[in-house]
């Protein structure tokens, strides 16, 4: 897991530069397609249930899932990227939120803010500790600065599968759900909304929005529960 989730850290290094005006999210989906494919990798969300692309790019309000297209980014869009590799029989995934240019005040707290809930539940990740700990620790990050957490999309278990047990709201009791264990892989990644948590999916059957158009921000991490604390297996 550890290599397939150092081929997702290096392709958001590569990409960071490509974030300007006028490139198309197709451009950018064309490029981390090209460099996981350069790793003897594969894409992992292409053609997972259907989806069409190699990166999900939601743009604005959008929350995830955004399918890339001829869509041109503008000075002030914030785009949040998630991109998934699958490789020697394991996956690895994880989101990030840039700015495109000059972004407003709003868009940079959602932005900072979504980024220190992710990490507030990665310190949560040790082992002894449950489940709901991480989501509670989120949560409270969140909405203490005036944020909501999206409740239909959840983080989850990931190995020899993108998806696996358990599901992790970015909502919760602390104390409460299953224990973490040494061993245990998880992809923890809040989704946050400047206005309510309500979401949308539009026609396309992917893309989620707010449902009050509001900004919406996503960082995602693989961790890894260690003997003592955890290993976040997407950072370089
Ligand atoms: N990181 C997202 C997830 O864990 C991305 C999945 S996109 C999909 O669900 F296209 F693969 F569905
Ligand atoms: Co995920």
């Amino acid at each position: 897991m550890a290599d397939s989730c150092r081929i997702v850290a290096e392709v958001f290094e590569g990409i960071r530069k490509n974030i300007e005006p006028g490139v198309t999210t197709k451009e950018l989906d064309d490029f981390v397609e090209a460099f996981i494919l350069s790793k003897s990798a594969k894409p992992a969300f292409k053609g997972y249930r259907g989806y069409p692309a190699s990166v999900c790019t939601s743009v604005n309000e959008e929350v995830v899932h955004g399918i890339p297209s001829s869509r041109k980014l503008k000075n002030g869009d914030i785009i949040s990227l998630d991109i998934g590799v699958f490789f020697k029989g394991f996956y690895g995934d994880a989101a990030v939120t840039l700015p495109v240019d000059g972004i407003s005040a709003e868009a940079k707290k959602l932005i900072s803010v979504t980024e220190q809930s992710l990490q507030a539940g990665i310190e949560k990740a040790s082992a002894g500790n449950r489940l709901f700990d991480i989501s509670a620790a989120v949560q409270q990050c969140v909405e203490s600065q005036g944020f909501s957490v999206v409740r239909n999309f959840v983080g989850h278990g990931i190995g020899r599968n993108l998806h696996e047990e358990p599901q992790l709201p970015n909502f919760g009791k602390a104390g409460e759900g299953p224990r973490l264990v040494e061993g245990m892989t998880l992809a923890i990644e809040p989704m946050v909304n400047a206005g309510g948590w309500e979401v949308t999916v539009l026609e396309d059957g992917w893309t989620a929005v707010t449902s009050d158009r509001s900004l919406s921000a996503h960082f995602e991490h693989t961790v890894a529960i260690t003997k003592n604390g955890y290993d976040v297996l997407t950072k370089l």
